[in-house]
C-alpha cells in the first residue's frame, strides 16, 4: 500500500523517521540518574565475547548492503578496537578469499535472500567463522543459516533501490560498534554522544526531508546530465558510492561515487566545465580536506554541488561558486544516515523527471537469487 505517495520508493524515503524510530525500539537505554546510556542487541548478547576476542571482523554484502557496512566501518573500528574489514560477497568468492576459524564474519543483507552473500556465508560456515546477520527479513535464509544476528526491523521494503533499509542498517552496525565497544571508560563521553545523537536521528533525518522540493528543483537542472559524480572521503565515502549507486539504478544516469582522497590520482582529468560533480563537505575531521578538493574542483571548472552542514555554506564553498545543500549536523558518525537522504531524494525526482520505471529499474531485482 502506498498511502498518498506515488510511488513505494517515494513512500520509503519518506518513512525513514518512523522505520528508523522501529530499527532503534526496545534497543536503546538511556540510563537512569546514575545508570549508564547502553544499548541492547538481544540477538547477540551471548556472542560479544566471542567477537571481541576476534581476530576481525569482515563486514560482507552486495549492493546497498555493502555500503551501509562501509559506513559503519570507521565507527567499529573506533569503539572495538578489532581490525575491520570489506567483502563484495561475489569477490570474496571469486578469490577464495582467507576466512578464518578467528574471524567474525557479518553479512549483511535487506532481503537475507542474495545468491551471493548466500555462498559467502556457506563459505565462511566451512571455514568456521562466527557468522553474524543483519538482516531485514526474518526468516529469510541468511537469518537462518547465521549463528546469531541482528533485525533491522525496517519493515518491507517493495521498492528495487533500497532506502530505508539503508539507513537502518547503518543504524543497527552503530548500536553494534557500541554494543562490542561495551562500557571502556576512556570512550564513554564518545558513546554517550551517539547514543543522544541516535535518540534525536529521527527527528533530524524529519528535518533533512524538508529538502524535497529543493531537490526536485535541482533534478530539473541535471535532468539532461551525461553524468553525474559524487566526492566522498572518510564516513562519508559510502554516502559518495549509494548516492550514485541511487542515481544510475533508478535514474539510468551514469553515476560513479569516488574517494575524495584519489581525486588526483585519475578522476581530475575528467574535470571541465561540462561535469556535474556533487561534493559532500559536511563538519567532521575531514573538512579542511574536502575544503581543498572544492578550490581544485573549482579551479578546473567544475560545476560544483556542494553539501555541507546547515550555516556552513560560506566556508564550504567561498565565493558562492556552485550550488549548496544545507543538512542538519549531527554526531559525525551518524551523518551518513543524513547526508544520503538528500541523494536518494535527488535520485527519485530525476527518475520521475526522465520518465523511468522508480519502483522497477529495468533489468533489476529486488533480490538477486542467481549467481
Ligand atoms: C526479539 C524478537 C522480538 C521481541 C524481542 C523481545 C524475533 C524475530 N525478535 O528481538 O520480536 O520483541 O526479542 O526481547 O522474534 N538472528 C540471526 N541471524 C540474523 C538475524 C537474527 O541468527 O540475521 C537471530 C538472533 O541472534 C536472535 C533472533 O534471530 O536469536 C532474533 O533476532 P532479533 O529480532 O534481532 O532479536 P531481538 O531484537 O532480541
Ligand atoms: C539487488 C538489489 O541488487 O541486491 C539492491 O537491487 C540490493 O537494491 C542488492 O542492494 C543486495 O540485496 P540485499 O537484499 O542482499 O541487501
Amino acid at each position: 500500500n502506498k498511502g498518498n505517495y506515488e510511488h513505494y520508493m517515494q513512500k520509503e524515503i519518506h518513512e525513514q523517521p518512523e522505520s528508523l524510530k522501529t530499527t532503534m525500539r526496545g534497543r536503546l537505554i538511556r540510563g537512569g540518574s546514575c545508570k549508564a546510556k547502553t544499548v541492547l542487541l538481544g540477538g547477540l548478547k551471548d556472542h560479544f565475547k566471542t567477537i571481541r576476542r576476534s581476530r576481525r571482523i569482515v563486514f560482507i554484502g552486495c549492493g546497498t548492503s555493502y555500503n551501509a557496512a562501509l559506513a559503519a566501518r570507521p565507527i567499529l573500528e573506533e569503539l572495538s578496537g578489532v581490525p575491520v574489514t570489506m567483502e563484495i560477497a561475489s569477490d570474496l568468492l571469486d578469490r577464495q578469499g582467507p576466512i578464518y576459524r578467528e574471524d567474525t564474519a557479518v553479512f549483511v543483507s535487506q532481503s537475507g535472500e542474495t545468491a551471493d552473500t548466500l555462498h559467502a556465508l556457506e563459505y565462511a560456515l566451512e571455514n568456521g567463522a562466527l557468522c553474524v546477520g543483519i538482516t531485514n527479513t526474518v526468516g529469510s535464509a541468511i537469518a537462518r543459516h547465521t549463528h546469531c544476528g541482528v533485525h533491522i526491523n525496517a519493515g518491507a521494503e517493495i521498492g528495487v533501490a533500497s532506502t530505508k533499509a539503508y539507513t537502518s542498517q547503518i543504524v543497527v552496525m552503530a548500536m553494534l560498534a557500541l554494543a562490542i565497544g561495551g562500557d571502556s571508560i576512556t570512550s564513554q563521553t564518545r558513546r554517550e554522544a551517539i547514543i543522544d545523537g541516535l535518540f534525536d536521528l529521527p527527528n533530524k533525518v524529519r528535518e533533512v526531508l524538508k529538502l524535497d522540493q529543493e531537490m526536485k528543483d535541482l533534478a530539473k537542472l541535471l535532468i539532461a546530465e551525461q553524468s553525474l559524480l559524487v566526492f566522498g572521503r572518510g564516513y562519508n565515502y559510502a554516502t559518495a558510492l549509494e548516492g550514485a549507486l541511487k542515481v544510475k539504478e533508478v535514474a539510468l544516469m551514469h553515476s560513479e561515487g569516488m574517494l575524495a582522497g584519489e581525486m588526483k590520482h585519475g578522476p581530475l582529468a575528467l574535470v571541465d566545465e561540462n561535469l556535474t560533480i556533487i561534493v559532500i563537505a559536511t563538519r567532521d575531521s575531514c573538512f579542511s580536506k574536502q575544503q581543498s578538493v572544492i578550490q581544485q574542483l573549482h579551479a578546473r571548472k567544475g560545476r560544483l554541488i556542494v553539501m555541507c552542514s546547515k550555516g556552513d555554506a560560506v566556508s564550504a564553498c567561498p565565493g558562492g561558486f556552485g550550488r549548496v545543500i544545507e543538512v542538519p549536523q549531527v554526531e559525525d558518525c551518524l551523518q551518513p544516515v543524513i547526508n544520503i537522504v538528500p541523494l536518494q531524494l535527488l535520485a527519485y525526482h530525476l527518475t520521475v523527471l526522465r520518465g523511468y520505471n522508480v519502483d522497477q529499474p529495468r533489468n533489476l531485482a529486488k533480490s538477486v537469487t542467481t549467481q
